[in-house]
């Protein structure tokens, strides 16, 4: 924000409380529970992070936030104030209160900014009038609760600086990945989430009662992004999909963010080189639009600008090699478990592309690989320092027939699929997608212990509340 534009708040402030002042009413003696003195009409607020950028000691100004954390002396309260942008002290006078700040007490501060090296941030405000604008009574969260408790009032948790940090991280891979996809002509779009045919089989259905017909919550938005590379060729989509995982995982979530991408005229080469190129922008962005939170949650930014195309690959046969060699148990058509994907990723400091899988472990729109008929083209991208996988991608069964073949031998209702047929039937042309799941690159990003810390309102086997 520049100068002259905190000039204006203050200055306005100053006029609001001049114009009380000149009306014979002392602001600071005003009613102790008045709305604020500032304008919300007009997006007036000032934000703690402009009060502390050193060029506003010696000003007047009006903070509205949270108590975030109080110290009670004598004569004063040191009130920590909180907002969306940061902390700042306030010194607060009793005299000049009528009610007391309690923790998490929405409040309105008015005084003098005055610099002080022992205060977060170096500078405080010495209060002349202090409003309780709402008040907060005995806020259930204090110290060392667990991580239980912590979910049941998630609802007030995601005030923490750790959840709203994660939230901020967050925010930063969504736009990154934005801006790749704005930057490259692909077009966002949006698929339906109830659908009546499945892209990644039953077991993890949620299935609804769509007027007496069966319906699915999506599972992946795949099967209609392909339909959509026929009039934009280059799609992607950010959507919730739905999972009924029947077991409790730290990467696993009912509802996940999904980013999917799919790509006219591109092959399983092709298809890894933009999986490659959007996740090491999108780390770039995060890294260089919000350092001061990825330092305050332990990850250094120079992690992620350090991560550039190409990634390592390992091949299905070499993991299975490695996995057993080192006395773990995994047969040949076995999917990859966490403690698979742990032991191969805890020493790399980079994703790593798992290719060359056999056609049981993956879908049926997984396109066979014509010279070695066993295997598809398709792979898991796993992320660095055990976290695992984040995406899959890879290119698509093209041939109606082989299609066909595929969806039957799933076990799937051939009817409900007949429009996906089409697409296969006017005009089809190689193709390619994959997806990402965001919560499982911010989990890694973020260096959380669960998936439950990416998201602001888990839901989880047992959770669906708050
Ligand atoms: O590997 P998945 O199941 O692949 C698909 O759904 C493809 N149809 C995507 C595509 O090609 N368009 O899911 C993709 C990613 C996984 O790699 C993982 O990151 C995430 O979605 N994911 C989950 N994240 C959190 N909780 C769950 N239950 C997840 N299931 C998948
Ligand atoms: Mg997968």
């Amino acid at each position: 924000m520049t100068q002259r534009m905190i000039q204006n708040k203050t200055d306005l402030l100053r006029t609001s409380s001049e114009k009380q002042a000149t009306a014979g009413i002392n602001p600071v003696a005003a009613r102790a529970d008045a709305p604020s003195s500032i304008d919300l009409s007009e997006g007036k607020k000032i934000f703690i992070k402009d009060l502390l950028d050193g060029e506003h000691a010696g000003q007047r100004a009006s903070i509205l936030g949270w108590v975030w954390r109080r110290r009670q002396h004598a004569n004063a309260q040191f009130i920590v104030l909180r907002d969306s942008t940061g902390v700042m002290q306030t010194v607060v006078p009793i005299a000049v209160t009528a009610q007391p700040l309690y923790i998490e007490s929405a409040v309105e501060v008015v005084g003098t900014i005055v610099k002080d090296d022992r205060a977060p941030g170096g500078y405080e405000i010495r209060a002349d009038k202090a409003v309780v604008i709402g008040q907060s009574h005995e806020y259930p969260i204090s110290k060392n609760f667990s991580s239980d408790f912590l979910l049941d009032v998630r609802h007030l948790w995601n005030r923490s600086s750790k959840i709203k940090n994660v939230m901020i991280v967050r925010e930063r891979v969504l736009e990154g990945a934005r801006n790749w996809f704005r930057s490259k002509d692909w077009h966002e779009v949006n698929p339906p989430i109830i659908s009546g045919s499945t892209a990644e089989g039953g077991a993890t259905l949620f299935e609804l009662d769509y007027f007496g017909k069966k319906g699915y919550l999506s599972q992946s938005a795949q099967l209609y992004l392909e339909s959509l590379i026929f009039p934009l060729e280059k799609v992607w989509s950010l959507t919730p999909s739905f999972r009924a995982e029947k077991s409790r995982t730290s990467r696993h979530l009912m509802e996940f963010w999904h980013l999917e991408g799919e790509v006219a005229w591109l092959d399983f080469e092709g298809i890894l080189k933009v999986e490659e190129q959007l996740l090491a922008s999108t780390l770039h962005h995060v890294a260089e639009t919000a350092p001061a939170e990825l330092k305050a949650i332990g990850r250094d930014a120079e992690d992620l600008l350090r991560i550039n195309p190409p990634f390592k690959r390992v091949h299905y046969e070499e993991v299975l090699r490695r996995v057993n060699s080192a006395g773990m148990d995994m047969r040949p058509g076995d999917d990859l478990s966490t403690e698979h994907e742990r032991f191969l990723t805890i020493e790399e400091k980079s994703p790593v592309f798992v290719v060359e899988y056999p056609k049981a472990v993956k879908p049926f729109y997984a396109k066979i690989d014509p010279d070695r008929p066993e295997l598809v083209y398709s792979a898991d991208m796993l992320a660095p320092e055990g976290y695992g996988e984040i995406s899959t991608g890879g290119q698509r069964e093209e041939d109606l027939e082989a299609i066909v073949e595929r969806i039957n031998a799933e076990g799937f209702n051939i009817d409900n699929y007949s429009w996906y047929l089409d697409l296969r039937k006017y005009g089809s042309v190689p193709h390619s997608g994959f997806g990402f799941g965001i919560d499982r690159i911010v989990r890694w990003v973020t260096k959380r212990e669960t998936i439950l810390d990416t998201i602001p309102y888990p839901r989880t086997l047992t959770r669906i509340y708050p």
